[in-house]
């Protein structure tokens, strides 16, 4: 699926829709080396930036890198940010695809050898681990594993592509389930659950056929990943994008914080809800998580959202009094407020830093928290303009189910690309 909001089950809506999906990827060399649910189809980003003829091709919520990789099929240039640490790490280590495989090979044997060794071992301290690892034995083994890729880290790019090798396979080596999402689900179990060295060679030697397979491309510019915010695009020169390619969060309450909680509790990066604060004041607003202690007040004057202040203000409204009767008392108006505040943001940013003419492509679908509609493209659509794009147009991919939905609302959502012309 694409954004973790998406049901599995909505029929799309005619040949190509599924093109913006992240299943597809799990099939492609070096694409499938981490499956980010929230991630898009490559195939289509790689028609996409064929079609379009760019050069320099910019994705400002980059997550695990689809984009940029795409853009190195091609031969064109890419860079592609995103604020997640976790995230940004395993799209750097996915750009190591021009390493060599047959080293990459050898140092996968020394951890193994590594591995073997009956070395004691600290277990996470986060009470999620515990949870998901009930088996002593597999949970030894990974650990081990865990310990050998620290051991025996030189300082180079095979270091990053065995950390992947071992990352990506945490989950699998786990019975937890893994929620549509990608939330990790430690009460329901899954039934195939693969064994942490065996797992560890298996996704090396994937690595390595990829390696072999993307050979012939290793001559096409080399992309970029950068850790940082798509509010301010650090690190992108002005004026360097003619296409930007990108997947925002949606307003959907979907916490990225979260989305890789289980492997950054094993590597003792987190602990509990509370080691996610961090990351979340640095996400976009996009869930009613990242609004602790955030005031709406500024945000609903500043001159940024002019072009659609007064209907934010009417829907912000409206959730700001189905808050107040609703036991959960979800701050959905202060999380739309603060997405639309931040795209504006991300808007002026995007005009900075891409040349007169540039072709944009937003995947994004719309929302109704507590059942109320926010028309997301077109107030998206509006703040390019008011950044100082030229045109907006919305082609709608697929209708989608959300749980709202479940809330008896009675706005069907959708999902397409915004595309914008500037
Ligand atoms: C829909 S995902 C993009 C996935 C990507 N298309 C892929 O194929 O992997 C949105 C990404 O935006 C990132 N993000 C959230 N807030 C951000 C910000 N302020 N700046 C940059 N990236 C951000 C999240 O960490 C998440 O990885």
């Amino acid at each position: 699926m694409s954004q973790p909001l998406l049901p599995i089950d909505v029929p799309s809506a005619g040949p190509g829709s599924n093109t913006t999906t992240f299943a597809d990827n799990m099939r492609l060399p070096v694409h499938r080396w981490f499956r980010y649910s929230a991630g898009f189809s490559a195939q289509w980003a790689g028609s996409v930036i064929e079609e379009s003829g760019a050069k320099h091709v910019l994705d400002p919520f980059g997550g695990s890198g689809t984009t940029v990789i795409a853009s190195e099929e091609i031969g064109v240039a890419g860079i592609g940010l995103d604020v997640h640490p976790f995230v940004t790490r395993i799209a750097k280590a996915k750009l190591a695809w021009r390493a060599d495989p047959d080293i990459l090979v050898k140092r996968a044997n020394d951890i193994r050898l590594e591995a073997e060794k009956e070395r004691p071992v600290v277990a996470p301290p986060a009470p999620l681990i515990a949870k998901c690892f009930p088996d002593r034995k597999t949970l030894l083994n990974l650990l081990r594993i865990r310990d050998a890729v620290e051991r025996l880290r030189v300082g180079d790019e095979y270091d990053e592509l065995l950390w992947l090798a071992f990352v990506s396979i945490i989950r699998a080596c786990s019975p937890a389930g893994t929620a549509q999402w990608q939330y990790v689900l430690p009460n329901k179990t899954k039934s195939r659950v693969a064994e942490p060295l065996t797992a560890f060679e298996a996704r090396v030697e994937v690595f390595a056929q990829d390696m072999w397979a993307m050979r012939s491309r290793r001559s096409a510019p080399e992309g970029k990943i950068v850790e940082a915010d798509a509010r301010t695009l650090d690190g992108v020169p002005d004026g360097w994008a003619d296409l930007i390619l990108t997947s925002p969060p949606y307003a959907n309450n979907f916490d990225y914080a979260d989305a890789t909680r289980l492997e950054q509790s094993f590597l003792g990066e987190i602990t509990g809800w509370g080691d996610l604060k961090q990351l979340r004041k640095k996400l976009m607003k996009s869930a009613t998580q990242h609004m602790g202690g955030w005031d709406a007040a500024e945000a609903l004057e500043s001159p940024l959202i002019e072009s659609i202040r007064e209907e934010l203000l009417a829907v912000f409204g409206e959730l700001s009094s189905i808050k107040r009767s609703k036991a959960g008392n979800k701050a959905y108006d202060l999380m739309v407020a603060g997405y639309f505040l931040d795209s504006a943001q991300i808007w002026h940013a995007l005009r900075r830093a891409s040349s007169p003419g540039v072709k944009v492509c937003y995947v994004v679908g719309d929302s109704a928290p507590y059942g109320v509609h926010v028309p997301v493209e077109r107030w998206l659509g509006e703040l390019a303009l008011a950044a100082g794009f030229k045109e907006w147009r919305f082609e709608k991919v697929r209708d989608r189910n959300t749980k709202w939905k479940n809330r008896k609302h009675n706005h069907p959502l959708h999902e397409g690309r915004l595309w914008i012309e500037g």
